[in-house]
């Protein structure tokens, strides 16, 4: 049996972990907005033809900011088409996707959407095929109150107050060959920092994500990041990173995909300090980590790919994974890393919601169901505290292929002063057995009492599906023992399990 060990602190403060760490990504792709949160004529679709299982799940899920509407489609993709009266929208090829774009679904009805899933917009603007301009359109009309021709139309067109929005991306994943409008860095970092500039002198206060590299893998990477920053560096507040992990057969290094996503998230912050002190800047630019998941991309690369001059499908069955255990365990341990850099990663978006690589399904006319990786997400949403602490783990390791030596268990906790409780978030590594966790509470003020859940099974393939929606769940789990300062747990082969330690005698 291994072993690891945590002592709690709540003086071990990481950051405050800003909620929108929680945030989530919903894309024109696929059956994500058509067939997904939209599906006029399914039993349960309100009388705007959204589908009120799908609004419960995602509320269940809690997610807070939600990236739209890409992703690769925002690329080629002019916002003015998505508003106004819906019989006048036009029907647009989406080059990304190789689909049709019917605009039936467009800023308007997404807020609407946001607004009954209580999530907050992160709107992204198309420096692909387009620019400053668009960009500045978009704002205007979306931000400013009254008084000009752009505004007076939002308001024609049924919003009379502004939609306020926050948090804007310039373009996705400008790095990449595949995206329309892909350039250099230099001249991407020109063009961010051109718009980032007129949108805040718009509004100062908006807060503006520059593209970094769409991976830790592209050739460019770090040198795309110095690049965009020295460009960029006062006008923006976060630069990107998108990471997706897939098992490729070498379960053992799959189960260390945090470690890759840990370095990533080292390296990124380490140029952005260097550029700040070359700049000899005040301003420190945080992270974005706005796409990271599970998804089996070499399958999409190979199998899933719609073809064809003639080919334009409406809402294909595109990137429609199914999560095993293995997966959610790794997209739990994803969450953990994430959580362990609060102080940097302030916004973060699970890639993506529903239908594609998503967290919730739906069938046409039928169900929507948790997919094995719904769990972490909505239980560490759920229990997180407003501040993630710093566990000082130490744990029995493993030899992986990629990573070289690892640790069995990643863990991370957060802390909420007000109601004194502590959630711990762990994940064991180990695929041949279970590994005892020591819990070293006697920092915690008062004696605590333990509640405890765990993702695992005896087939790590388990996943849940429109005919055994619920195969997979979470289990509870009790401690082996426990003194006032000391509680031990066995953590199940290859699982994630949370634990809340909420002061003894309340609910
Ligand atoms: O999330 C799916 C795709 O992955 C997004 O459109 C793109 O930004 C990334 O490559």
């Amino acid at each position: 049996m291994s072993s690891a060990r945590i002592v709690l602190n709540p003086d071990a403060v990481i950051g405050a972990i800003n909620p929108r760490i929680f945030g989530s990504f919903i894309e024109h792709l696929g059956r994500a907005v058509y067939g997904g949160i939209y599906e006029p004529g399914h039993p349960l679709a309100d009388d705007r033809g959204f589908r009120r299982d799908v609004v419960a799940l995602v509320k269940e899920l809690g997610v807070s900011a939600i990236r739209y509407p890409g992703g690769n489609f925002v690329s080629g993709f002019r916002w003015e088409d998505s508003v106004g009266p819906r019989e006048h929208r036009p029907r647009r090829l989406d080059l990304a996707w190789h689909s049709v774009e019917t605009n039936e679904i467009g800023l308007h009805e997404f807020q609407d959407w946001l607004d009954l899933v209580g999530s907050e917009l992160m709107l992204a603007v198309n420096l692909g095929t387009r620019g400053t301009a668009e960009a500045l359109d978009l704002l205007e009309y979306a931000n400013l109150d009254r008084g000009s021709t752009r505004s007076d139309q939002r308001a024609a067109d049924g919003r009379p107050d502004p939609f306020d929005v926050r948090i804007w991306c310039l373009g996705n994943e400008m790095d990449g060959p595949w995206q329309l409008g892909h350039r250099s860095a230099e001249d991407y970092g020109k063009l961010a920092a051109q718009t980032a500039r007129a949108m805040k002198a718009f509004d100062p206060d908006l807060e503006l994500v520059a593209c970094g590299s769409s991976s830790s893998a592209m050739p460019t990477f770090l040198e795309w990041e110095r690049t965009v920053l020295r460009e960029s560096y006062d006008a923006v507040d976060y630069i990107s990173c998108h990471a997706y992990y897939e098992n490729d057969g070498d379960l053992g290094s799959f189960l260390a995909s945090g470690v890759d996503m840990d370095g990533f998230i080292r390296n990124v912050a380490a140029v952005a300090d260097a550029v700040q002190a070359e700049r000899g800047s005040d301003k420190r630019i945080d992270i974005s980590f706005d796409e990271w998941n599970i998804w089996y991309n070499t399958r999409f690369e190979n199998v899933d790919k719609i073809a064809g001059v003639d080919n334009w499908p409406v809402a294909p069955r595109l990137l429609e994974d199914v999560y095993s255990v293995a997966d959610a365990v790794v997209f739990g341990s994803l969450l953990i890393t994430l959580l362990s850099h609060a102080d940097r990663v302030t916004s973060a978006s699970l890639a993506q919601l529903v239908n594609v690589i998503a967290p919730i399904m739906t069938e046409p006319g039928g169900p929507a169901w948790r997919q094995t990786t719904f769990f972490p997400f909505a239980e560490t949403s759920r229990h997180a505290g407003p501040v993630a602490l710093d566990v000082s783990l130490t744990s029995d390791t493993y030899e992986t292929e990629r990573f070289g030596t690892v640790d069995v268990v990643t863990a991370v906790a957060t802390y909420d002063q007000t109601s004194g409780s502590t959630a711990v978030f762990a994940v064991n590594r180990r695929i041949d057995g279970p590994t005892t966790l020591e819990i070293d509470v006697s920092a915690l003020p008062g004696p605590v009492r333990a509640d405890a859940v765990s993702l695992f099974d005896d087939d790590l393939d388990a996943a849940n599906t429109a005919e055994d929606p619920e195969r997979v769940r979470l289990r509870p789990t009790v401690p082996v023992s426990r003194t006032d300062d000391l509680i031990r747990i066995d953590l199940p082969a290859v699982s994630w399990t949370r634990v809340l330690l909420l002061p003894a005698g309340r609910g």
